[in-house]
């Protein structure tokens, strides 16, 4: 059901059930993150492996001092800075934080989301929410309450309605080695806007089997068709002759070649930002994805974006969406 009663909302958290939640970034499947019962669920529901940890969502700064410990000055300075906003906090844990939430890591994923209905919703609570991005594990996440009913239909019991996520892709998320701050993983936040105030950051990298952080798991936000992505997309184009094909661009639109006789078949096009706004894009990237997915095409054929500020988010989750190997 998808509706705007956060009484009703407030009520199903407090039973340990679960609801979707807007946020500013995507939506999220929430639940009380003090309930392993309620946790448990979450991880069934997404069928996410355990080993996937969870972000919890604080209502305030403050509050972190609920959830984590012996936190560096830096992050302090971040969060200060950022939130309440698309920044995700890799801190040591509190003892009484579950181990479901952190998959038994020493480290808790925290941030402030700033969506009203999401804050409004925290402070009437006495307990933070975690929320994992409300898709099924490893599918594009949901930037709209209709994506999360397409989802999940009628296993949540209550899908809270903010409208249209203003960022479109997830938080940034930054951990720490002492007070070193590292990137696990790309996100709304451009790393620039960061590393203005941190200077520059080194980049977490994982190998496949053991993932320092799951979003930089390699197939990751991605169409069930399959997808490509190139800098030239005229050129692949004419490789794909008779295919039914479709398109994510940036700018511009892409026209068949009209010399060629054997061309592909451009059954859809989706333009992310018509005067090269990289948050235009940003916004716009999931829902685009999830239009074309919907086109039974033979292929989605990407294109890169220039790899500066937002641009790099977006040309990471595009990587993500075209590796054939988890
Ligand atoms: O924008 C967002 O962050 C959204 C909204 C709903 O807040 N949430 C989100 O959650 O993207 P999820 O579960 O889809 O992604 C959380 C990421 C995962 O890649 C997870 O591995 C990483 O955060 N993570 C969580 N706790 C971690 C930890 N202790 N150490 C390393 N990575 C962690
Ligand atoms: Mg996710």
């Amino acid at each position: 059901m998808i509706i705007k009663d956060i009484v009703k909302a407030k009520e199903i958290l407090q039973n340990n059930e679960l609801i979707a939640i807007p946020t500013e970034t995507v939506y999220g499947l929430a639940g009380n993150a003090y309930s392993d019962e309620a946790i448990k669920k979450i991880f069934v529901l997404k069928k996410r492996p355990l080993h996937n940890p969870l972000i919890v969502h604080l209502k305030s700064v403050s509050s972190i001092y609920d959830v984590a410990t012996e936190i560096p000055e830096n992050a302090l300075i971040l969060a200060n800075k950022f939130w309440p906003g698309p920044l995700t906090l890799l801190l040591k844990k509190q003892d009484h934080i579950s181990d479901l939430i952190t998959a038994g890591k020493n480290t808790v994923a925290v941030r402030v989301p700033n969506h009203p209905f999401a804050l409004i919703l925290l402070n009437q609570l006495d307990f933070p929410l975690v929320a994992p991005s409300a898709n099924p594990f490893g599918s594009i996440s949901p930037t709209s309450a209709e994506h999360v009913l397409h989802y999940f239909g009628q296993e949540i019991d209550l899908i809270l309605d903010g409208g249209e996520c203003e960022k479109g892709v997830e938080s940034t998320i930054i951990g720490f080695e002492n007070n070193t701050p590292i990137l696990y993983r790309h996100g709304s936040i451009p790393i620039e806007e960061i590393e203005k105030i941190t200077g520059k950051l080194s980049i977490i990298t994982n190998n496949e089997t053991s993932p320092n952080s799951p979003g930089m798991l390699s197939r990751h936000y991605a169409p069930k068709t399959d997808t490509y992505l190139t800098n030239d997309v005229s050129a692949l184009l004419n490789n794909c002759k008779g295919k039914k094909v479709g398109l994510l661009l940036f700018k511009k639109i892409t026209q068949n070649d009209n010399n060629t006789n054997n061309t592909s078949l451009i059954i859809h096009q989706e333009i992310l930002s018509k005067s090269g706004n990289y948050s235009e894009a940003a916004k716009n990237l999931y829902a685009a994805m999830h239009r074309l997915d919907q086109n039974k095409l033979d292929l989605i054929i990407a294109e890169r974006l220039p790899d500066e500020g937002l641009g790099k988010t977006i040309n990471d989750k595009l990587e993500r969406a075209t590796k054939k190997n988890r």
